[in-house]
């Protein structure tokens, strides 16, 4: 998704500009651009393709001079990746220029109406109607000038305004997309996301829905939509720059692979005290648990999925009846639920649109809400009744990989404790998941372990054109997410299948060309998983398993086998999944794919 970012301050724009663009980088964009005022008038930049294109240009067509910018790093949604497409976009006259993260929902009518009064569009944006309403509406006061314009506004953004007439200054505001701003010493910034503020600043001040802020390179002033200046609460974020950045690995997925054990054990230690589970940050949101009479999982993507996971733990541990489903299918669904509905919503970034809107959607059905989210003061988490988060620090590979296994360590507490509860599991019971809980991160190192053995096995098969992951219950709910992950970053094509229903259709597909990888550390359905590995191996395929490294009767049924460390059946997934991102991983690699930034994606899709 695009990515904004802006500057005023003693230093020269345009390098910093860049720099935080390239942090943004794993949102998923294929264009960028630069406008920078020089004191006098504003000077702009766009290129195609890469940040690398725009560097380019403004090496050899800069320099761009001043110490007050904005940039953009652009996801197409109107109009093709273009330069002309790209942002900032400037009005006419070139007073202004504009950046804009988000959906103008309204813009054909507000084109039609700037064409009518002259004004000249260069590109095919949504975007390009706010410089010209700024335009319209500018009469020398920019506040004014700015706030009309947000009025004719319907849809979502994160907007960052420059105006030749006020060097020096900077325009923002919010509206359903994320913008975060940060103080800094003689400098002030503005981004779509902290980690691109971390080198200079700290501290930051989350905008609101609704909010303007203008900012100078020494102030910072926030107001609500009818000027009326607002006290902002100032945090500290603690993480630090290292911790968004690679730190020695080739590439960000890898890394965040390999800080599992350490993200599963923030997520779960200070959770578990004297041997029992405490979610105290659930506040009223705890006491009314208990008293829930149907759970509702969505999200979107790979969150989706540690929800699939958690619906089969849930229904099986809580004896409750939980419905899991895509966010984009129950926002527009008019689903039935009450207060006695408990709507979990998870989301790594707290800003995907479709899993706000459902959460907004259940809200109004009056259901009681609870998030699952990673990033601190997200949307999702100000919107929910209750926040879990899942400390899982920064995740920046847009294939998500701890955000995923910490999701469904948050997921495992909130089971454990629900079932303990309602009382359908004993203390024994609830003992023994406790320790499973607090192992989790060992055990996940052990699966990291697997990290040559996945390499080896990718190496062989890389040059598939497609595969099947197979298995039952928990270990189905793992396939879909190990399926994405290769489709993600490798481009092959895989399918996730509920091993039972091969039978009915796609064993057509079967043949001495495929490989199958068989999930199989679900202990209660392993015998009816290797009768489904035998039926595929019968029609010449090879297969894979993924089984306890206790279960050694895969050796006789697969043709190789990747062993995970044994754990209850209800965690399985966190240390299945481990050794299957590496194998998407290395598959990714061996095929030269832009591993951390995959095509068409994006890391936090905040549109519809
Ligand atoms: C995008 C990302 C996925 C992610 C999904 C949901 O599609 O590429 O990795 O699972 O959005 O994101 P969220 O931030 O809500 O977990």
């Amino acid at each position: 998704m695009c990515g904004i970012v802006g500057y005023v301050g003693n230093q020269e724009a345009a390098p910093i500009l860049l720099d935080g663009l390239s942090r943004l980088e794993y949102r998923g964009y294929d264009s960028a651009g630069v406008a920078v005022h020089d004191g006098e008038a504003i000077h702009m930049l766009k290129a195609s393709g890469r940040l690398q294109a725009l560097r380019e240009r403004v090496d050899a067509e800069g320099p761009l001079q001043g110490t007050c910018g904005i940039g953009h790093t652009r996801w197409a949604t109107h109009g093709a990746p273009t330069q002309d497409n790209a942002h900032p976009h400037l009005s006419n006259d070139g007073k202004f220029a504009v950046v804009h993260n988000g959906i103008i929902e309204n813009y054909l009518e507000q084109r039609e109406e700037l064409k009518a009064r002259g004004f000249v569009f260069l590109s095919e944006t949504d975007t390009e109607v706010i410089v010209h309403l700024m335009d319209m509406y500018y009469q020398g006061d920019l506040k004014q000038a700015f706030m009309q314009t947000a009025a004719r506004l319907d849809g979502s953004y994160a907007l960052g305004i420059l105006c030749a007439d006020a060097p020096g200054q900077l325009l923002v505001m919010k509206n359903a997309s994320p913008l975060i701003l940060g103080l800094g010493a003689g400098e002030n910034l503005f981004a779509s996301d902290v980690t691109a503020l971390l080198p200079h600043t700290h501290n930051i001040i989350d905008l609101d829905d609704g909010e303007i802020a203008l900012i100078t390179s020494n102030d910072i002033t926030v107001m609500d939509s009818l000027g009326n200046v607002l006290q902002k609460e100032v945090t500290r974020v603690t993480w630090n720059r290292e911790a968004a950045e690679r730190g020695g690995y080739e590439h960000f997925m890898l890394k965040e692979i390999m800080e599992q054990p350490k993200a599963v054990k923030s997520s779960i230690e200070p959770r578990i005290r004297d041997g029992r589970i405490v979610l105290d940050e659930l506040g009223e949101l705890a006491r009314v648990l208990p008293q829930m009479e149907r759970v509702v999982i969505t999200a979107c993507g790979s969150a989706y999925h540690a929800g699939v996971v958690a619906g089969y733990v849930m229904e099986d541990l809580c004896r409750i009846p939980v419905h899991v489903e895509v966010a984009s299918e129950l926002r527009y669904r008019n689903p039935l639920m009450d207060e006695r509905t408990l709507v979990v919503v998870i989301s790594q970034s707290g800003e995907t649109a479709d899993t706000i809107a459902a959460l907004r959607e259940c809200k109004r059905q009056g259901a009681r809400t609870l998030a699952i989210v990673n990033v601190v003061g997200s949307t999702v988490a100000k919107l929910a009744d209750g926040v879990l988060y899942t400390w899982a620090g920064p995740e920046i590979s847009v294939a998500t990989t701890k955000g995923y296994t910490t999701q469904l360590a948050v997921l495992s507490l909130l089971a454990i404790q629900l079932a303990w509860q309602r009382g359908t599991i004993d203390d024994a019971r609830y003992q023994h998941l406790v320790g499973e809980l607090q192992q989790l991160p060992s055990k996940c190192q052990r699966a990291i372990d697997l990290n040559t053995h996945a390499a080896r096995i990718a190496k062989r098969y890389h040059g598939k054109r497609s595969l099947f992951y197979i298995g039952r219950n928990v270990d189905y709910a793992v396939c879909l997410e190990a399926s994405l992950k290769l489709k993600e970053i490798s481009y092959i094509h895989s399918e996730a299948y509920a091993a039972g229903e091969l039978k009915h259709g796609t064993i057509a597909l079967i043949d001495q060309n495929q490989l199958v990888i068989a999930l199989a550390c679900y202990q209660r359905l392993f015998e009816k998983l290797l009768s489904n590995v035998r039926e595929v191996k019968a029609r010449g395929a090879r297969v894979l398993g993924v089984v306890r490294e206790a279960e050694r009767r895969i050796y006789s049924e697969a043709d190789e086998a990747l062993l995970v460390p044994d754990v209850d059946a209800m965690l399985v997934p966190v240390v299945e999944i481990i050794p299957l991102q590496l194998f998407a991983y290395h598959v990714a690699k061996c095929n030269g794919c832009d591993i951390d930034k995959p095509k068409n994606l994006a890391k936090s899709v905040t549109v519809e």
